[in-house]
């Protein structure tokens, strides 16, 4: 596994296998099942895998918790080492934001609602990003997770609005056996913000119960997602929403699909989680 923060060396590499098919996994690190099982996708879709470990600061808020990220570099490079990685970029801030970096790309309108309205650059900080790794390792084929669902929407739009040439794979949500979407940000719960976090997925799965005994008021739904968060006190709600799932746009009523998602601050720690209807 070729490890590197240097970028001619990452065009190097893809020059010399240029006729491979080469997935990519970009990353902010500090890894879990969830980031392995699209490095295990990625994997079995591709003849080369490349994974990115970079803590993006232009996707960080002033107000957020960037300096307290958690990070353990060693260890993911020996869990990406086992799974069999190729390549992974290492960059360092100067390497990916020198000194005149000026240019940034932005999204007129799947950026705005949802973690876009609590998180109003992340999405800027998201789509430049991914648009400099992608031109970085130029992938056939990027792997996402759908627990972070309305990023998965934002990619996508970009990829085809800036014909990117390459697939965007969105892989499905890693679970704890409670029920709790993995993310890194867990490793931040105390143990009873922990066994309290498991509200997100029962609100998600009260909705989708209603759901499948014919409820399609968009309200109603999102009603049940609220209550059941206001039920556990060490919870406080930030959005629950039932809206279209390409353009994100709040339902009235739920005619085919819909995308149940939620966003919860647990103390400091703020947690999301989402089902697509029908699952
Ligand atoms: O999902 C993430 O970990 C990050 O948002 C990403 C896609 C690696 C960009 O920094």
């Amino acid at each position: 596994m070729i490890v590197t923060e240097n970028i001619a060396e990452i065009r190097r590499i893809r020059w010399a296998d240029s006729g491979l098919s080469w997935g990519f996994v970009p990353t902010m690190g500090f890894l879990h099942e969830g980031h392995l099982s699209l490095v295990r996708q990625a994997r079995a879709e591709n003849e080369r895998t490349a994974v990115s470990i970079y803590v993006n600061p232009t996707q960080f808020a002033p107000t957020e918790d960037l300096s307290n990220y958690p990070r353990d570099m060693e260890r993911d490079l020996s869990l990406l080492a086992a799974e069999g990685v190729d390549l992974v970029f290492t960059p360092s801030d100067v390497v990916m934001y020198p000194d005149d970096f000026q240019t940034a790309v932005t999204l007129s309108q799947v950026t705005r609602p949802l973690e876009g309205a609590s998180r109003p650059t992340h999405f800027q900080g998201v789509a430049t990003i991914v648009a400099k790794l992608f031109n970085i390792v130029q992938p056939a084929r990027a792997y996402f997770g759908q627990k972070d669902a309305q990023q998965s929407v934002v990619i996508r739009q970009m990829v085809r609005d800036l014909n990117f040439n390459l697939d965007v794979v969105i892989c499905p949500i890693v679970r704890e056996a409670d029920g709790l979407a993995m993310s890194s940000r867990n490793a931040y719960l105390n143990p009873a913000q922990r066994q309290a976090a498991t509200a997100l997925y029962r609100a998600l799965q009260t909705a989708k119960s209603a759901f499948e005994r014919g409820e399609r008021d968009g309200r109603a739904l999102r009603r049940l997602m609220k209550e059941t968060i206001a039920a556990e006190p060490l919870a406080r709600l930030d959005y629950a929403s039932v809206a279209h799932p390409l353009t994100l746009a709040e339902l009235d009523v739920v005619e085919n699909e819909a995308l149940l998602s939620l966003a919860v601050f647990m103390g400091q720690t703020r947690l999301i989680d989402n089902l697509l209807l029908p699952e």
